[in-house]
């Protein structure tokens, strides 16, 4: 997507090591960090530098090249993948990454091992790219059927699953990208997402660089808007598709999707292949990441001076819980966006478009 009127992807091979744009810094400082080894690649996901199932997924894979740098035996491949796996549970594109590379280099003599852990990472980056791409033209026939007359198409989003989501489109904004190219006029409702604001600091910021009108809301506003008719259509990412196409995403995802089906609003997940885990049989056996409680009780932000600042929000001594994300039941999700088309959230259609995954 474009930065400043340039094309801009979030990760990037550079001179044997990865450049990834450091999204703690956005919106309000766009900046390149360069990883040279596995430890800064766990580190940048562990502490959300890189976010978003598919972008955690592709960095995954750049790590496992990083790390054979330094040695490609089979102790150093599965110690790579063990050590990336273990970052952050819920994303299944991070095992499902860690996994194919895994296998994909095992398969190898040693000697051949660290090229082709470059050309692979490198070939998940290029499908994720295609697969959004894809999400976004199948997206875009719902936004059309939801335009009447000359009035824009009020799209609410959760969370970020947008470009920086990803390494290009994004997935629930990838139909945004779409509509705007295709001349469709759409407005985005923008869930701040606390506690740490991916809404309010990343998808509003990809949708200013965009031109895309958009306007940020506190997470609570959503379901009024909904009984006032302002939301024609909810669009959210996923971070695992259970078999019986229960959702996960981010914290909050479920209040949305109540509100949506209390009042008549179509509820869509755009999910990748590689979000989707057959192997777990419902949502009730999706780990669940369980965050810092700073995250919660303190806001980090930008002062007046223009320094960075984190203030706190409640009484020192005051308990905070941060399960970061929640799952969908599938009853509640009006259908699945997925690369090779829409389908119900169920067992059966998902398998139906994906035999290859089952
Ligand atoms: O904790 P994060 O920022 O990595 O959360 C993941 C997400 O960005 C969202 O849950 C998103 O909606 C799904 S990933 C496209």
């Amino acid at each position: 997507m474009l930065v400043q009127d340039a094309p801009t992807r979030t990760i990037q091979p550079a001179d044997g090591g990865v450049e990834i744009i450091d999204q703690t810094r956005l919106p309000h400082e766009f900046v390149w960090r360069r990883l040279e080894t596995l430890e800064d690649a766990a580190e940048a996901i562990r502490v959300m530098r890189v976010r978003g199932a598919p972008l955690i997924g592709a960095t995954a894979a750049y790590g496992m090249a990083l790390a054979l740098r330094f040695g490609a035996s089979d102790t150093q491949v599965r110690t790579a993948a063990e050590t990336l796996a273990a970052t952050r549970p819920t994303a299944v594109n991070l095992r499902w990454a860690v996994e194919r590379m895994a296998l994909r280099l095992q398969a190898l003599p040693v000697s051949e091992r660290l090229p082709a852990a470059w050309a692979e990472a490198a070939a998940i980056c290029e499908e994720d790219v295609a697969q959004n791409r894809a999400i976004g033209q199948h997206g875009l026939a719902l936004i059309r059927a939801a335009h009447k007359g000359d009035a824009a198409v009020n799209v609410l989003t959760h969370c970020n699953a947008g470009w920086l989501a990803t390494v290009d489109w994004g997935t629930a904004l990838a139909p945004v990208f779409a509509a705007q190219e295709a001349g469709v006029p759409v407005h985005v409702w923008v869930d701040e997402t606390r506690p740490r604001n991916q809404g309010a600091s990343l998808t509003a910021w990809e949708l200013a660089q965009a031109g895309i009108p958009h306007t940020v809301i506190a997470d609570n506003a959503g379901g009024h808007l909904m009984q006032q008719g302002r939301v024609d259509l909810c669009i959210v990412g996923t971070d695992r598709v259970a078999a019986n196409g229960d959702v996960a995403n981010k914290i909050g995802t479920y209040l949305k999707a109540l509100a949506a089906h209390d009042n008549g609003v179509p509820f869509w997940v755009a999910a990748p292949g590689p979000s989707i885990d057959f192997h777990l049989a419902s949502g009730r056996d999706i780990p669940i990441e369980e965050r810092a409680p700073e995250e919660v009780s303190r806001i980090v932000g930008r002062a007046e001076d223009g320094r960075m600042v984190s203030v706190h929000l409640t009484p020192v001594g005051s308990a905070c819980a941060n399960p970061a994300f929640d799952v969908t039941p599938a009853r509640l999700v009006s259908g699945l966006i997925t690369e090779r088309g829409v389908c119900a959230a169920d067992r059966g259609a998902m398998a139906a478009l994906f035999p290859d995954w089952v």
